[in-house]
């Protein structure tokens, strides 16, 4: 079975990046052979940080051409999906606990022609999946409690890695399976290990400056 599996995806959060020249950095890590950016929406409510809008992936969008992995980390979410979606969200990943309806929010993503993600906080079971596997296209799982890069890889989670790759097996679903927080070269061989397929890395990534970027991709990915 991991052999079949695609190589790992590495997807740069810019939340460590140089926020003063946010454009350049995500030119940089797509130079640096990035696979997709990772931005992270954070309201100073459903977690203790405030970061990017809509405004701010639009302004990005035209940098790229790689995939923008948008993860929601907003309550309520339910009224701001339309407008990352027309900002050029590619993936729109949302928390569960982040409205009342999370099987209706991942139908509404999906309806406006975007990949949908749940992501599971680290006190949150893989179980909460069930009901909601059959319709998405990515399971984030945190291995920090989110609000801040840099912090500890919550080892524990690769238990619920190892649920939700089982999980994703039965389903003979098509859906990523992506770990965020915490990823540096001792905890990426872990989490592929575990059945992770892509690898949220924001320290990791952008630790040295933009002439690092490229060598440090290529450590999480194990070559
Ligand atoms: C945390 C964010 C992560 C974070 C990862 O709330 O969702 O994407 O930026 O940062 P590192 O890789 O530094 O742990
Ligand atoms: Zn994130």
């Amino acid at each position: 079975m991991t052999d079949q599996r695609p190589p790992v995806r590495i997807s740069p959060s810019i939340l460590s990046a140089d926020f003063a020249r946010l454009g350049e950095e995500v030119r940089a890590i797509e130079e640096a052979g990035a696979d997709w950016v990772h931005i992270d929406v954070m309201d100073g409510h459903f977690v203790p940080n405030l970061t990017i809008g809509p405004m701010v992936v639009k302004a990005l969008r035209p940098h790229s051409t790689l995939p923008f992995d948008v993860h929601l980390m907003i309550s309520p979410v339910d009224h701001f999906i339309d407008a990352f979606a027309e900002a050029g969200a590619d993936i729109i990943t949302i928390h569960p606990e982040a409205g009342p309806h999370s099987h209706r929010t991942v139908q509404h993503i999906k309806s406006l022609g975007k990949q949908a993600g749940i992501s599971l906080n680290p006190a949150t079971p893989a179980k909460m999946l069930d009901y909601l596997i059959d319709d998405i296209d990515l399971v984030l799982i945190m291995s920090v409690n989110p609000g801040f890069g840099g912090q500890s890889f919550i080892s524990n989670q690769l238990r619920k890695i190892e649920a939700v790759r089982k999980m994703i097996e039965k389903s003979g679903r098509d859906i990523r399976l992506e770990v965020d927080g915490g990823i540096d070269t001792v905890t990426a061989p872990q989490a592929i290990a575990a059945g992770a397929d892509v690898l949220v890395a924001g320290t990791a990534t952008f630790r040295g400056g933009p002439t690092a970027y490229a060598d440090n991709i290529r450590r999480l990915r194990g070559l």
